[in-house]
């Protein structure tokens, strides 16, 4: 199977999740089932897994072989050979906003050989609300709805929009470390769904997304760190290392990603690692 045709299943997945989530939506104001904590540690919501539902009816329906690897189900088996192919997905990345109708949640899909974000091939991250869609594919670049997408060239920190997640009940140990950054910051922002808040990096719309709390499952960025590689940013974990983790929903990763080298390095010397004392 080649990775243009996975793009094209990738898609189809996304469709068949805007579908089927479609009367959810009108519904949300009324009382939701307890369904219970899903594998990424987080309640399940019916509208999680009417998408994660849309994604393997998709595959299964066309016959593929496949592990999924969940935010809500966890790591399941599909088919005769579902070692060949690993696909990663949060079905609803974003899912208080949805629930709370803030207008800013996504789904987000990545396909790889190997359960490893380095191994991730091809990647789509659609914004549910907008009916945007992000794409990349390993050695090919990032698009938005199949445009070229590249991130900012804007150096100046003093100009810079930052997107920073601090939603951490460990705050006191996340934000000493954020300080130097957050003084020298006019524009700090966070909008709730951090596979789109990384595209926002990828396609220029903002300069950085900074998740260094230690609490970020590798299913919810496993197909936005391929696009925001492909489309010329920087992503390492808060040392400067190559980011790379198993994907599991319970793996965790902490990261800077930045629009070029000059506003990665910035903000790399201003954050402080987790091993410095604040
Ligand atoms: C959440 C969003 C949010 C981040 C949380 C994630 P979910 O994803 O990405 O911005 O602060 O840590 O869990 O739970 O809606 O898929
Ligand atoms: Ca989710």
């Amino acid at each position: 199977m080649g990775q243009n045709s996975w793009l094209e299943i990738l898609v189809q997945c996304k469709n068949k999740i805007r579908k089927q989530i479609g009367p959810l939506l009108e519904t949300l104001d009324q009382p939701q089932p307890d369904l219970g904590i899903g594998a990424g540690g987080d309640p399940i919501r019916k509208i999680d897994l009417a998408a994660e539902n849309a994604i393997v009816g998709t595959l299964r329906g066309q016959g593929f072989s496949f592990t999924l690897i969940s935010e809500e189900s966890g790591v399941r088996e599909y088919g005769e050979n579902p070692r060949e192919c690993y696909i990663t997905v949060d079905p609803i990345d974003g899912t208080t906003n949805l629930m709370r109708r803030v207008p800013f949640y996504a789904t987000s899909m990545a396909v790889s050989e190997k359960p490893f974000l380095k191994d991730v091939h091809s990647a789509l991250v659609a914004d549910l609300f907008h009916g945007i869609t992000y794409t990349a594919q390993k050695g090919k670049g990032s698009f938005r709805d199949n445009r070229t997408i590249s991130p900012s060239s804007n150096a100046l920190l003093e100009e810079a929009v930052i997107g920073v997640d601090l939603n951490s009940y460990k705050v006191e140990r996340i934000v000493p470390r954020l300080t130097g950054l957050i003084k020298k910051t006019k524009h700090i922002r966070h909008f709730g769904a951090n596979a789109l808040e990384l595209c926002y990096v990828a396609d220029g719309t903002t300069d950085a997304f900074i998740d260094i709390r230690g609490k970020l499952r590798t299913t919810d960025v496993a197909a936005a760190c391929l696009i925001v590689k492909e489309a010329g940013a920087l992503l390492t974990t808060p040392d400067g290392k190559p980011l790379d983790a198993g994907l599991d929903p319970k793996q965790k990763v902490e990261f800077i990603a930045a629009a070029n080298a000059e506003m990665h390095k910035t903000i790399l010397g201003l954050v402080k690692s987790g091993k410095e004392k604040a």
